[in-house]
């Protein structure tokens, strides 16, 4: 699966193992989920914006050398799906302090499991640039989708979409793939399959629920 030329998956380190191992475990307390969640986030966040077209940049070390640099070429915001995109939006501000977060709000009916999309705000020259969307759960890629569909009619190119997954389902990936060829996909880890409730397994239970706290059970 990774092997898909829009599919980034970030190097499976012990670390990363690590951390996954913290936030995985149903018993975490809100506090060691959201700290570690933060941790992956970082990463996430980081190879997200290596996906970005950079330009040379040359500075002069403090030796009188050359240093034989990169700067990012593209302007970038960011979009998050409310509400569990929101839980990467604290990380982006601290690396990139002056990026602009638009918001598009999409819940999953319970029953049915589709998308549905209750409102969205871009900021208004988002058309020319590029776009993080922001979106930890790639389960059916139903709300992914409905979210890049809402970027191209606002005028983004599909190709300056990079969708932060903090994990996703091989049927998510092939249905954001399918649909939308030219989106970038950066995830920390690729779930085995969707069980009978759309639901990732081995999974990490209602995102949202967890780092936000409005759940008494870390199951899903
Ligand atoms: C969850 C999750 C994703 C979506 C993924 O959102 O945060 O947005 O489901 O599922 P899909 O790929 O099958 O569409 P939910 O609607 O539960 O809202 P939440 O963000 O408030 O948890």
């Amino acid at each position: 699966m990774s092997s898909q030329p829009n599919v980034h998956l970030l190097p499976q380190t012990r670390q990363l193992r690590a951390l996954h191992t913290v936030v995985r475990d149903r018993h975490a307390g809100i506090d060691a989920f959201v700290h570690h969640s933060r941790r992956i986030i970082r990463l996430l966040l980081e190879a997200g914006l290596d996906q970005l077209p950079f330009t040379e940049s040359d500075v002069t070390t403090p030796v009188g050398a050359t240093y034989r640099g990169l700067r990012h070429a593209v302007d970038v915001c960011a979009v998050a799906v409310v509400r569990a995109g929101e839980s990467m939006e604290a990380e982006l501000r601290d690396i990139h302090p002056g990026i602009r977060i638009g918001k598009i709000l999409i819940q999953r009916d319970k029953q049915t499991k589709l998308p549905h999309l209750y409102y969205s705000h871009l900021p208004h020259d988002i058309a020319g640039g590029h776009v993080l969307l922001l979106e930890p759960m790639l389960a059916t890629g139903g709300s992914a989708n409905a979210a890049i569909d809402v970027l191209l009619k606002a005028g983004v190119r599909e190709e300056h979409i990079v969708l932060i997954d903090f994990i996703a389902a091989p049927e998510g990936i092939r249905a954001v793939s399918d649909a939308h060829p030219h989106v970038k996909i950066v995830v920390s880890s690729i779930e085995e399959r969707l069980n009978d409730d759309a639901f990732m397994v081995p999974g990490i239970g209602d995102f949202g629920d967890r780092y936000f706290g409005t759940t008494d059970s870390g199951a899903r």
